[in-house]
């Protein structure tokens, strides 16, 4: 009888692999208190592993919604370190502590009644020019936007330029806990994105067209059929139907037409 050597099957070995990497344990110190959490995992799940349960502080869990700034140090350093929970994988022996809501000041205004002159942003948040251009705000921003520039062109009155610096802020406001002028950055950089695609930014034309092209009723038609489609004809359509590619210009335009056409 021969013995057959089994091959090693590459899926197992991956799988295998990623376990024996998951039960290798670290210990971190999360509130002060110590931990033992699997190496590789983020902050976030790290704090799950520990028994934390996010109530508030966790959204999205991708990066993109800014609820979970947290503040860590590692040891033999002296610097306070920022990062968001989700992204940031644990290290040994950091400490670690959560900051889910960090209560800056945010100005209250009617966003109809402001222009685009750049003195209102001024007299919403005077605390602008205590700004002394340490850049500890840009050193704490996760998304790597240049905080301290942006701030400097709103000083400048350059309202497209803070808009265009800040166009990735997600909100953290791990800049302003860092801020010793004591600045709401994501806040005043949100007014200013928000005057600038209202005041500044021509009109998408084409917006224009289609808000008016649905409110006209051109596709009530196209709308009905849909909706005494069955829910299969449904997933099968939506399934297969032409997807917009991520690199599209403006010009962009689906292949088949006949949803187009049929509305005209
Ligand atoms: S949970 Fe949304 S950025 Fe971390």
């Amino acid at each position: 009888m021969s013995i057959k050597e089994k091959k090693p099957n590459p899926v197992e070995t991956a799988v295998n692999e990623q376990k024996q990497v998951a039960a290798r344990l670290i210990s971190v110190y999360i509130m002060g208190k110590r931990y033992e959490v699997p190496e590789g995992f983020t902050i976030m799940k790290a704090m799950e592993y520990a028994g934390y349960k996010f109530i508030r502080g966790c959204g999205c869990r991708g990066g993109t919604c800014g609820a979970c700034g947290t503040v860590y140090r590692k040891p033999g350093d002296y610097k306070i370190q920022v990062a968001l929970a989700c992204q940031k994988t644990v290290e040994p022996d950091m400490y670690i502590a959560q900051i889910p809501f960090f209560p800056a000041n945010r100005a209250s205004y009617e966003f109809s009644k402001l222009t685009s002159a750049p003195e209102e942003i001024f007299k919403l948040y005077p605390e602008l020019f205590r700004c002394v251009a340490c850049n500890a705000c840009s050193k704490a921003c996760p998304q790597g936007i240049e905080v301290m520039d942006a701030i400097s062109a709103l000083k400048r009155g350059d309202i497209s330029e803070a808009a265009r610096l800040s166009f990735e802020c997600i909100q953290c406001g791990l800049c302003t806990s860092r801020c010793f002028g004591e600045l709401a950055q994501y806040h005043i950089f949100q007014l200013a994105r928000r005057i600038y695609g209202a005041r500044v930014l021509p009109r998408a034309e084409h917006l224009a067209d289609m808000v008016k092209a649905v409110s006209e009723g051109k596709y009530e038609a196209i709308l009905e059929k849909l909706k005494n489609t069955k829910e299969d004809e449904l997933k099968k359509l939506y399934q297969e139907r032409e997807v917009e590619p991520v690199s599209a210009g403006e010009d962009w335009k689906p292949k088949d037409g006949k949803y187009l056409q049929e509305a005209r």
